[in-house]
């Protein structure tokens, strides 16, 4: 009998952010905590893809803006990666950097949760500091470049709709509750906490009748205090799904919510049906990482989609040499050219994932004139 299905049968029920904690987290049962031998949940061979997982180009094109960075600023960087996986951006970007890695990281340190996620990228990259908590890792000295890739959208999140209940409205939460045939099923409940009514009015959303919204009380304070935690000198890349929150509760786009689980690289509409066996998440606001960054005394920072930020720092100089001669690309060229453009393309993860930069001090400013497009030639 599945673990998750017993506890919450156990406890007659849970609010939804609850069963994503379980679904996602349990020790032994959550689907990134429970111990593995095979494929782990990103890549090919696992659940879904991530832009780490999808091609080197993202750490190719991170190895040239670090060495850049460290020119600029005279001194080594120190690398943190939160929610790190398995170490595959990690050990791409040191094998980038060749034998600059010490010149350009003096330190490389990442914190994961899954401690199965976390032995691999210790065997892969041995000099990794590696942490299941931030707070387990020694405060860095010298510039940060804090980088992070879908942990935001792997936070539970709350989860509530408006209904009109007696001529009124009301805001109702998403309960998981145990159902005949060991089942698991949908019940909203009315909020209880003014929470969640002044999360939506302090970023000035009014959802309508019927909407479905996520949203993670959380985050703001979690990021400011990871921001605090890099110092003043520093630059966070923050990879998620996910809008302003004016557009992301917009009822006009997105009134079902965002709520969606992968499995096989399919799409899960219940993710009830097999908690532990899917991935869930939902799309990130980006406003609380905004807000976070502020309250750490950052800059706030602008979001761009990912394809476009790659292509500002470099990666179509990146691309195999024959791509822009207009020459015949060889089979294992073709390969690396097809798994990058899933980056660049507008037709998927180039547009749908999006980057936060963020920045505080000398890091910051050098990183800023990086961003600067050069003049066009006439
Ligand atoms: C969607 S996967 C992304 C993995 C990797 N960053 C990538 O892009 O391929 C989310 C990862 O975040 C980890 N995670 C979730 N919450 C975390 C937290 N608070 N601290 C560190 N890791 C976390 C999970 O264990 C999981 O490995």
């Amino acid at each position: 009998m599945n673990p998750i299905i017993v506890e919450i049968a156990r406890r007659g029920g849970v609010p939804f952010v609850d069963f994503m904690a379980l679904a996602l987290y349990h020790d032994t049962a959550g689907y990134y905590t429970r111990p593995r031998r095979g494929a782990g949940p990103a890549g090919g061979e696992g659940d879904f893809m991530t832009a780490p997982t999808a091609s080197p180009l993202l750490a190719t094109t991170l190895a040239c803006m670090l060495r850049r960075l460290a020119l600029d600023l005279g001194t080594g960087l120190t690398f943190v990666e939160l929610a790190a996986g398995e170490g595959r951006l990690i050990e791409a970007l040191v094998a980038a950097l060749g034998d600059d890695r010490r010149d350009v990281i003096r330190q490389i340190c990442a914190v994961e949760t899954a401690t199965w996620a976390g032995e691999r990228l210790a065997r892969r990259v041995p000099d990794a500091v590696v942490a299941r908590k931030l707070q387990g890792l020694a405060r860095p000295r010298g510039p940060v470049v804090l980088f992070a890739s879908e942990l935001y959208d792997a936070v539970p999140c709350r989860r509530v709709v408006v209904a009109a209940v007696d001529g009124r409205l009301e805001l109702r939460e998403f309960w998981v509750v145990p159902a005949p045939g060991r089942r698991l099923v949908f019940e909203t409940r009315p909020v209880t906490d003014r929470e969640p009514a002044r999360y939506f009015a302090q970023h000035g959303v009014s959802l309508a009748v019927g909407q479905v919204a996520e949203l993670r009380l959380g985050v703001r304070a979690m990021h400011g205090a990871t921001l605090a935690w890099c110092g003043r000198d520093g630059v966070a890349l923050v990879l998620d799904y996910g809008y302003p929150a004016r557009r992301l509760y917009d009822p006009r786009g997105r009134a079902g919510g965002s709520l969606v689980g992968y499995r096989r690289h399919r799409l899960v509409e219940n993710v009830l049906l097999a908690p532990g066996r899917c991935d869930i998440t939902a799309h990130v606001n980006f406003d609380d990482l905004m807000a976070g960054a502020g309250d750490a005394g950052w800059d706030r920072g602008e979001v761009r989609p990912l394809g476009s930020f790659l292509a500002l720092h470099g990666a179509f100089d990146l691309l195999p040499a024959a791509v822009a001669s207009g020459g015949v690309l060889k089979p294992d060229e073709w390969a690396t050219f097809a798994a990058a453009r899933r980056l660049l393309l507008p037709s998927g993860m180039g547009s749908d994932l999006k980057v936060l930069a963020q920045g505080r001090g000398a890091a910051w400013s050098s990183f800023c004139e990086m961003q600067t497009p050069p003049p066009i030639e006439a």
